[in-house]
C-alpha cells in the first residue's frame, strides 16, 4: 500500500493536467464501472448536494484528485435526467478559500424559488493543523457551478469537540423553516446531532439546539452524514455512527443506520417507534444521502458511498477507488422500510438469458426461490471453487454472504462474512452486479446488502441450488469515463 505524505494527500489542483494521465490510465482498469458512478481520478467518498432542480438530479462527490487516499477532498459534479445516465460537469466545490483551505467537507443541497442552494463544511485548519468546522453556503451560478458566499454562515459551538459537520438542510412546513442538521460529538465524546433554523436560506441561522433521541444518548463517538426526511407521515433518521462495535458487524467501527419515528421540532426530539436498523447489511456502505425536491410525500430517493472510512480496497493500486450505489426509492410501509432501485434501471436491460453458467461483467439477476435451504455463488472459478457465496438457511431465516472465496481478498481484519436477518422467506433476490461491486435487494426490497467485489478473469461462474432459478440481464453502460474538471 501506498504511503502519502500530508503535503502529497493535501496537495490543491492547479490545473487538470496534473491529473489527465492519471485519469487515462485509471479509466482503462479492468474494475472501472459501466453504470456506477465513480471517481473521474483518485478516491470518491460521500454524495453530497443531491437534489432535483428544474427537472435535472445535480449529486456531488467527496473526491480526492491524486488517488486511493482520505486527503484534500472536493465536490466533484455529476448530472443525470433520470437517475441512471450519468454525466461528468467537473469541479463543483474546490477548497479555495480561507474557511475552506483543508477541503470542502460534505454537506447537502436544496432548490427553492429559482435557485439551487448548497450547504457544506468548510474544513479549516490552521498551520498548528488545528481544525475549525465552518458551514457555508453556494448557489448554483450561471455557468454550471456552485458559487460560494464570501462568508461561512455559521462556526463551530465551542460546547462541543471539532467533529461538527456534514450539514443536511431541510424545509419544514409547519414551522415555515429551514432547518440544517449537523452531525457532531460531544465533549465527552458521544454522537449527536445539533440543529440550527433559520427562515432564510443565507442569512439569520441561530441555533437552536442538540437533537435528543430516547435511547440514543451513547451511540457511537460521532454521528456522520445525519440526514432526515417524511415519508408516508413517517419521520426517517439516517446517519452513520462511528468508533462503536455494532452487533453483527465484525470488527467495524463505521456504521449507516435508521431510525423510523416522529421528529418534533418544538422539542428537538426524534422519537424511534422501533429499535435502530441497519441501512444495508453490506460490507461496503456508508454516508447515505437523501435527495432534496422529490416533491413526493410517500418516497424518497437515496444514493450513498459503496466502501468504508478506514478501510482499503484493491485498486488503491491502481490510483483510485469508491463508487456510488444505484439510486434506491426508499418506501415506508406499516413501518416497513423498502429500498429498490429507481424503476429507471430497466431501461439498461439488453438480452436476457435463464440459468447462464457465466456471468457478463455488467447484469441484473433475479433469483427466485421456492423454499428451503439455498446457495447461489456468483463469480466461482472455473472448476466451481471460490467465489462469492450467499447462503440462505430457511430455519433461522438468515442470509450469510461470504466473500473470502474470492482471489482478490481485502479488508480481512474488518469483516469478509456477513449474517442478513431477513423479515419474511426468501422468496426473491435482484442482484446488481457490476465490474467492482454488487448490490442485493432482498424480496422486494425489505433487505438490502451492498458489497465492492473485484472478480479477476478466471472468476465469472454462476452456480446455485435446484430450489432457485435466476434469469440473467446483461446490463448496457451508462456512465462514462469523460475527463471532466
Ligand atoms: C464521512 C466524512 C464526513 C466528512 C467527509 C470528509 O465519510 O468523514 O463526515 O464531511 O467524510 O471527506
Amino acid at each position: 500500500m501506498k504511503q502519502w505524505t500530508r503535503d502529497e494527500r493535501y496537495r490543491v489542483l492547479k490545473s487538470p493536467e496534473e491529473i489527465r494521465e492519471l485519469h487515462s490510465r485509471i479509466s482503462a482498469s479492468g474494475f472501472r464501472q459501466f453504470y456506477h458512478v465513480q471517481p473521474v481520478t483518485g478516491l470518491s467518498s460521500d454524495p453530497n448536494g443531491f437534489a432535483l432542480y428544474e427537472g435535472v438530479w445535480h449529486l456531488f462527490y467527496q473526491w480526492c484528485p491524486w488517488g486511493a487516499v482520505h486527503g484534500l477532498k472536493y465536490w466533484y459534479h455529476v448530472s443525470s435526467e433520470d437517475l441512471v445516465v450519468w454525466k461528468n460537469e467537473g469541479i463543483g466545490l474546490a477548497p479555495d478559500r480561507d474557511y475552506d483551505n483543508k477541503g470542502t467537507h460534505s454537506g447537502s443541497a436544496i432548490s427553492a424559488g429559482d435557485d439551487l442552494y448548497f450547504f457544506y463544511t468548510g474544513n479549516h485548519r490552521d498551520e498548528n493543523w488545528v481544525r475549525t468546522p465552518y458551514t457555508c453556503a453556494a448557489v448554483l451560478g450561471e455557468d454550471g457551478r456552485p458559487e460560494k458566499l464570501p462568508e461561512p454562515l455559521f462556526g463551530p459551538r465551542p460546547d462541543y469537540s471539532e467533529h461538527q459537520r456534514d450539514p443536511k438542510i431541510v424545509w419544514n412546513e409547519e414551522k415555515k423553516k429551514y432547518y440544517i442538521f449537523i452531525g457532531a460529538q460531544t465533549l465527552d465524546l458521544r454522537g449527536t446531532v445539533l440543529i440550527y433554523e433559520s427562515e432564510n436560506l443565507l442569512s439569520g441561522w441561530k441555533f437552536s439546539g442538540q437533537l435528543k433521541v430516547p435511547g440514543y444518548e451513547e451511540f457511537g463517538g460521532m454521528w456522520e452524514c445525519p440526514c432526515i426526511q417524511r415519508i408516508s407521515g413517517k419521520d426517517i433518521l439516517i446517519f452513520s455512527p462511528q468508533y462503536t462495535k455494532l452487533p453483527g458487524r465484525g470488527e467495524s467501527t463505521n456504521h449507516n443506520v435508521y431510525l423510523i419515528g416522529q421528529m418534533d421540532y418544538d422539542t428537538l426530539t426524534f422519537t424511534p417507534e422501533a429499535p435502530y436498523q441497519y441501512l444495508d447489511y453490506g460490507f461496503d456502505f456508508y454516508a447515505a444521502q437523501l435527495a432534496a425536491n422529490v416533491e413526493d410525500p410517500d418516497r424518497a430517493v437515496m444514493i450513498t458511498w459503496i466502501g468504508l472510512p478506514d478501510n482499503h480496497y484493491p485498486t488503491e493500486e491502481e490510483d483510485w477507488e469508491g463508487s456510488m450505489t444505484l439510486a434506491r426509492e426508499l418506501r415506508i410501509q406499516d413501518g416497513v422500510l423498502y429500498q429498490n432501485p429507481v424503476r429507471a434501471v430497466e431501461k439498461l436491460r439488453d438480452g436476457m438469458e435463464k440459468d447462464p453458467k457465466v456471468l457478463p461483467a455488467a447484469c441484473e439477476l433475479e433469483v427466485l426461490c421456492s423454499g428451503g435451504d439455498a446457495d447461489l455463488t456468483l463469480f466461482a472459478r472455473k472448476d466451481g471453487s471460490g467465489g462469492f457465496r450467499i447462503h440462505y438457511d430457511a430455519e433461522r431465516n438468515l442470509c450469510t454472504v461470504d466473500r473470502t472465496g474470492m482471489n482478490l481478498r481485502f479488508n480481512q481484519n474488518v469483516f469478509e462474512v456477513l449474517d442478513m436477518p431477513l423479515k419474511t422467506p426468501l422468496k426473491k433476490l435482484r442482484i446488481f452486479i457490476d465490474r467492482s461491486s454488487a448490490e442485493l435487494f432482498v424480496n422486494d426490497g425489505e433487505e438490502t446488502f451492498t458489497s465492492h467485489i473485484y472478480p479477476q478473469e478466471d472468476e465469472h461462474g454462476l452456480i446455485h441450488t435446484d430450489n432457485l432459478s435466476v434469469t440473467v440481464w446483461k446490463l448496457k453502460a451508462s456512465v462514462r469515463d469523460d475527463f471532466v474538471i
